[in-house]
């Protein structure tokens, strides 16, 4: 049996999904029975909503050892796609707790139940900095300490470390570094960050645009390149997949043409996002709300990383899905 974490989230909701359609079966952990809706609704959105019924829940928290022990009963196979994904720098210490904990936790369990194969959903946001030669960033690319990062990107990197420790204690393991990654445009909004946040964010008449650029990738090629990884003989390594590297004006005006909604017409140069980051903060501490722009977020919007996924089509002959073409075609479901 294969047990999933992060089951109610983007990624593991298709994860569960995927796998079922495959003959997998799977065993999901939850926090809170409310949240397993949004898994449902993930599959009724593919008009798979009977499959919903074959996954095995199991109340259980990364954070809570007891609760995890039962979920590796009759496990071979785990993925951990749990985390929490925050910019906000008052999560530091959650982020620190729920990721590089819970990954130590999950990865102690899986050695201490001789787990077959462990597959860790890290983030592009882990892998290293460039040097000033380098063009691109790569599976191989050293993490700099000296370098800034975000609490989020030192916190996956803290869980890659885990998994690396326990390669060292025998454990086979994947790690997959997914860029960002674009889901479907559900009538009803399902999930509350990532892709889903942004199209919201079009569709509510975004008025700004940067060029800076990252990695993207659509969310079925993530589940499906994650599934093939774990059924090879492949182990030990880590993969960096993004379909392509985009400018965010370019993925942005993609959105607004498929929602047909007007185009982001301010490009918003870094001094400017410099200026709202800050006032960002200001007024998300007068008026005790989430922070929606930060420091971290306003200097990764006009960064221009280039990512390689060279390593994946070498070992998979992966063909990435287009990115432009996915975001129109699931717009129609
Ligand atoms: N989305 C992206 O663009 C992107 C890009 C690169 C990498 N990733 C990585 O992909 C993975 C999945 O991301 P996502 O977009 O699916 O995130 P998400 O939609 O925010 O889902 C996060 C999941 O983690 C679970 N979780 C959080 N804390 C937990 C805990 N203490 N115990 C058990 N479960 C816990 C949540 O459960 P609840 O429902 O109980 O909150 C939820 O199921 C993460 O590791 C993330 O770092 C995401």
């Amino acid at each position: 049996m294969v047990l999933v974490t992060g089951g109610t989230g983007l990624v593991g909701a298709h994860l569960l999904l995927h796998l079922i359609e495959n003959g997998e079966n799977v065993r999901a952990i939850y926090r809170n029975q409310n949240n397993i809706q949004k898994t449902k609704s993930v599959f009724e959105l593919y008009k798979k909503g009977d499959l919903f019924e074959k996954i095995n829940w199991l109340e259980a928290d990364i954070l809570d050892v007891p609760s995890l022990e039962n979920a590796f009963i009759n496990i071979d196979y785990v993925y951990h796609c749990a985390a929490l994904i925050s910019f906000d720098p008052k999560d530091e210490d959650s982020l620190r707790k729920t990721n590089i904990e819970g990954t130590a936790n999950m990865v102690n369990f899986s050695i201490a139940k001789e787990i077959k194969k462990f597959c860790f959903v890290s983030s592009i946001a882990a892998l290293g900095d460039i040097a000033p030669h380098e063009t691109y960033i790569t599976e191989e690319t050293d993490w700099n300490p000296e370098k800034p990062h975000s609490d989020y990107a030192i916190s996956k990197y803290g869980a890659e470390m885990e998994v690396w420790r326990g390669l060292q204690e025998g454990l086979n393991v994947i790690i997959i570094n997914p860029g960002v990654i674009l889901g479907p445009i559900p009538k009803t909004k399902i999930f509350e960050q990532g892709s889903s946040e942004l199209y919201q964010k079009v569709a509510n008449g975004l008025s700004f645009y940067t060029l800076g650029n990252t990695g993207f990738i659509a969310i079925t090629d993530v589940v499906r390149i994650a599934h093939e990884l774990m059924k090879s003989t492949i182990k030990n390594e880590r993969f960096t997949l993004i379909a392509d590297n985009i400018i965010f004006r370019d993925i942005l005006n993609t959105i607004a043409d498929t929602l047909k909604v007007k185009k982001p017409g301010i490009h918003a140069k870094p001094l400017l996002m410099n200026f709202l980051w800050i006032a960002d903060a200001i007024f998300s501490t007068l008026f005790f709300q989430k922070r929606s722009i930060t420091k971290a977020t306003a200097k990764a919007s006009y960064s221009k990383n280039l990512y390689s996924n060279e390593k994946i089509k070498t070992a998979l002959g992966t063909v990435f899905l287009d990115v432009h073409q996915y975001i129109k075609d699931v717009s129609k479901l």
